[in-house]
Formats: C-alpha cells, sequence, structure tokens
C-alpha cells in the first residue's frame, strides 16, 4: 500500500508556553516534531518506512528527518520524540498506554501484557517478572547450557546460515526454561506454528484466504492448541502433586488465585501471555547473538577480548561441566561487546504509545488519541550522547554511570521495561562462551547490510564457515 506523507508540526500549548518559543525546527534536541499522521491499520507500513529511515546515517539529523518526513493523513496521527528526556516521558507517564498493529492483538490475543493497562498489566507483569528476576533465572543456567550444548553438536558444523539457527536455538531454550516443554514432537508441532504465524504479525490485519494475516491467524490457532494441551497437562499434574509451582512459567501462573487472591490470572491470560513471550523472548535474542558472531568476525581486536575472556572461564572448568552463574557474572567484557550491539542494531528499535488525554511535552501539545513513537535507534547514535557513534567500543558500556538515564534504551525503561533482559543475557553469554572457546568462524557473504521485518536480519541470514578449534 502506498503512504503518502507529508511534514506536520505539533502544536504548541499556548498556556504551558506563553512566551512563545523557538520554532521547533531549530531545536537541535530533543526533536518533537517529526510526525507521521496515519490510519491504525497501517502502523505496519510506518514501521517499516521507520526502519528504513532509521538505516540513513543521517536520520538523527532533525532537519533531514523532516524533509524525509512525509505524512499520510488519515486516522490517527502520531509523533516520534526522541533523546533521553523524550524517552523518559514516554516510558514513565501515565498518559501513554502501549498501541499494538491490530494484526498482532489478533494472532497473540487481546489480553497479552502489551494489550493491558493498570492493574490487569501490573498482575500478568508481576507473574512474568516473578519468573524472569535473577534469583529464580539462576537456577537455570545448567539448563541453558545444556540446550546450547546439544545445538551446538548437532548444528554447527561446515557452512551455516547463523539467523535460523539462532532462531531455533533461543525458541528451544524459551521452550523448556519458560513452558517446561521439553524436546520432541510437541515441541516441534509448536516451531513449526510459531515459524508459520510470524510472517503476517505486521501484516495488513484482512483476514482473506491469501493474505499473510490469515495464514498467520491459522498458524496461530495451531500454537495455541499446542499450549491449551500443555496447560492442562500442567493442571492434572498440578492437582495430582506430582510438579511444584515454580516448575517453569506455566506451573507458576496456574497457582496464582485462590481465596482472597487477586493475583489470579485467566486462562485466556495464561494462553496470551505464553504466546507472547514466545515472539518476544526468541527472535530479539537471536538477533543479539547474530550481530555479535557477525561483528566480532570481523573485528580481531574485539574477537580476542572476548576470547581471552571465555577462554579463562573455560579453563577454571572441568570438560563437560556446565556454566554456573558465577561464571557469567565474570564475562563484563563479553556483555559490554552484546550492550554495543544492542546500542547499534537494537532489535527492537522502538515502538507505539497512544496518549490517553491532551498532555503537554516541551511546551507542545499531543492531542488525547494521537501515536507517539519512540525510537532507541536515534538516541543510541546520537553522538552528544556516544561519542563517535558508529564506532564500535564496548569500553562505553565498562561504568554504567557514564550512560546517562534513558539514552541506552534497548530494553525500553520505566514500568514497562523488558522483563527478560537477563533472561536475554543469560543465553547471549553462554552462547557466545562456547561459540569463542570452540569455534573459529568466517563470514561467507560479501553484503554487509541488513534488512529489518521489523526485527534485523542480516543478508541471507549470515552465512558463515565453521571450524572446530583442536
Ligand atoms: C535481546 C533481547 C531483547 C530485547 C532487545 C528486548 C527488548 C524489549 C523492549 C524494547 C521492550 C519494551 C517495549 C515497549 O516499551 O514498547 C520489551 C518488552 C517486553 N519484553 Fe523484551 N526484549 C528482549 C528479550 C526478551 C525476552 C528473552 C523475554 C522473555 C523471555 C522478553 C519479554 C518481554 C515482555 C513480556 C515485554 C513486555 C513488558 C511490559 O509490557 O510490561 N523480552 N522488550
Amino acid at each position: 500500500m502506498d503512504i503518502r506523507i507529508q511534514s506536520q508540526i505539533l502544536q504548541k500549548s499556548s498556556a504551558a508556553n506563553p512566551g512563545g518559543r523557538r520554532s521547533p525546527i531549530n531545536e537541535p534536541y530533543p526533536f518533537s516534531y517529526g510526525i507521521f499522521a496515519l490510519p491504525e491499520r497501517i502502523i505496519t507500513q510506518v514501521i517499516q518506512q521507520a526502519a528504513s529511515w532509521l538505516t540513513r546515517p543521517s536520520f538523527h539529523r532533525p532537519e533531514l528527518l523532516l524533509a524525509h518526513s512525509k505524512l499520510s493523513l488519515f486516522g490517527s496521527r502520531a509523533v516520534l520524540l526522541t533523546g533521553p528526556a523524550a524517552n523518559k516521558f514516554i516510558f514513565f507517564s501515565e498518559a501513554f498506554v502501549p498501541q499494538q498493529p491490530k494484526s498482532m492483538t489478533g494472532i497473540i490475543g487481546r489480553r497479552n501484557i502489551l494489550e493491558l493497562v493498570g492493574d490487569d498489566h501490573r498482575r500478568v507483569r508481576d507473574a512474568l517478572a516473578h519468573f524472569l528476576k535473577p534469583e529464580v533465572l539462576k537456577q537455570s543456567v545448567g539448563m541453558i547450557d545444556r540446550e546450547v550444548r546439544h545445538h551446538l553438536e548437532r548444528n554447527w558444523i561446515g557452512r551455516r546460515s547463523v539467523m535460523p539457527l539462532m532462531k531455533t536455538l533461543t525458541f528451544d531454550i524459551v521452550c523448556s526454561l519458560i513452558i517446561g516443554l521439553e524436546k520432541g514432537s510437541l515441541r516441534e508441532a509448536l516451531e513449526e506454528a510459531f515459524t508459520d504465524m510470524l510472517p503476517g504479525m505486521w501484516a495488513v490485519p484482512l483476514n482473506l484466504p491469501f493474505t499473510k494475516f490469515h495464514r498467520s491467524l491459522r498458524a496461530s490457532r495451531r500454537a495455541r492448541k499446542v499450549l491449551a494441551g500443555v496447560i492442562e497437562t500442567k493442571k492434572a499434574m498440578l492437582k495430582q502433586g506430582r510438579c511444584s509451582r515454580d516448575e517453569d512459567l506455566i506451573t507458576y501462573m496456574l497457582s496464582l488465585g485462590g481465596e482472597d487472591d487477586a493475583r489470579e490470572l485467566t486462562e485466556e491470560e495464561i494462553l496470551d501471555n505464553l504466546m507472547l513471550i514466545m515472539v518476544a523472548g526468541s527472535d530479539t535474542s537471536a538477533a543479539l547473538i547474530t550481530f555479535m558472531i557477525r561483528h566480532l568476525a570481523d573485528d580481531p581486536v574485539n574477537r580476542a577480548i572476548v576470547i581471552h575472556e571465555q577462554q579463562e572461564i573455560a579453563k577454571g572448568k572441568a570438560s563437560g561441566e556446565a556454566l554456573t552463574w558465577s561464571d557469567l557474572n565474570k564475562m563484563k567484557h563479553t556483555w559490554c561487546a552484546a550492550m554495543e550491539i544492542l546500542r547499534m542494531i537494537p532489535p527492537i528499535f522502538g515502538n507505539f504509545r497512544r496518549a490517553l488525554k491532551d498532555i503537554e511535552y516541551e511546551g507542545y501539545l499531543i492531542p488525547k488519541g494521537w501515536l507517539v513513537f519512540w525510537a532507541s535507534s536515534i538516541t543510541q547514535m546520537d553522538e552528544h550522547i556516544f561519542e563517535d557513534p558508529n564506532k564500535f567500543d564496548p569500553t562505553r558500556f565498562e561504568k554504567q554511570s557514564s550512560v546517562p538515564p534513558c539514552s541506552f534504551v534497548a530494553f525500553g525503561g520505566g514500568p514497562r521495561m523488558c522483563p527478560g533482559n537477563e533472561f536475554a543475557r543469560m543465553e547471549t553469554l553462554v552462547m557466545m562462551h562456547y561459540v569463542a572457546t570452540r569455534f573459529n568462524w568466517r563470514l561467507c557473504c560479501e553484503e554487509n547490510g541488513f534488512s529489518r521485518d521489523p526485527n534485523p536480519s542480516p543478508a541471507q541470514g549470515l552465512p558463515v564457515e565453521l571450524e572446530l578449534k583442536d
């Protein structure tokens, strides 16, 4: 669909700004005036448009943004806000609620956490966050270690495409850890359903037999059927005392509630949020690991630092001994390198919120009903915050205090900040440990670009030639 775009300037709030202010176009930062207006049903196309802008080196220059900026004027209006202050404003203000494309809601389910606000959001978030907090996750390092080693032994040989393999790996880890579903036919059926489901998540929500959205809806029904079966089995096991509350996220969510316990989740909420976690928790981490492998292949200095750190940890382990939580905490350089990848190529480059009421920002009025888009890439590539932003420099993250608040927002911020960040850290570090200590790898693709769908994906899925170290 063709998106017609024009430029538009936010209306200044005269009450908040009686003396008037500079024209927004002259303000270097933050810029609150690159504006899209779009019908809700074509958020997808706007995201794709935004993605293409974001890959332009000039994008963080406001005047160029406006030059590129065009606006479609049928349906909801939207404003792009960027910079640490704007991020803070969006993340912490109760005047905004998340706004997902209709296609995504249809496929994932209307009670998924991104659709919930207020007490409902807190109730579901508490359940997810309980399971994803370090105190609980640290008991699962051994399980991730097992999944990673099994994956490498089976798949890492010869010439392979990294991205599809990483998607399978991260999906398997989520299956084991979050829903307690071990390898086997059910897991395979679920993976197949999710693979078929994802392409329509951002498609135009037109439910006709030949559309992407239709195919995704059908795949979503298959995935839900498998998950509903798993939930039923877990429920029976809990009743018979054959598993404990803390076995996995499903048993935990099923155990909440009861008399006087307001934390109860409905079955619809359990199912919809499992669907969301499977999506939110796998392709994002897969992109991070893939781009790390891509970058380190061509950066001998940082590769040597990562390999040295990992070899030092490997020296302290007996053959076949699994990594532990304390090993992960020693992988400081490796995690700094991962953060630098997240800064330069964030798996989620931004998201929409909707204004529930008229709200002012820096003297500008954002009217009720408008969409607001925050974009991590723009802030994270701003030379005023990250000097020489195109340079890959993990040392920026050595001292967390030197990164200003709300400047590194690859995991979002505020009450909706990603609760899976520790989970992502664990799987990335475990995988990089074994890649760095056991393999030499060489990129086999001349093309160094990537596209977004909307997650970043390297050209041809990143083909590499792998060689086992002696
Ligand atoms: C490198 C990996 C990941 C990245 C970069 C990432 C990024 C993000 C971002 C930016 C948000 C906030 C979106 C917004 O405010 O609009 C978010 C939310 C969320 N993420 Fe992640 N994520 C990652 C991995 C994970 C994992 C592994 C899980 C679960 C196992 C997860 C579960 C969630 C959930 C449930 C939310 C919604 C939170 C809420 O609305 O309260 N994410 N993620």
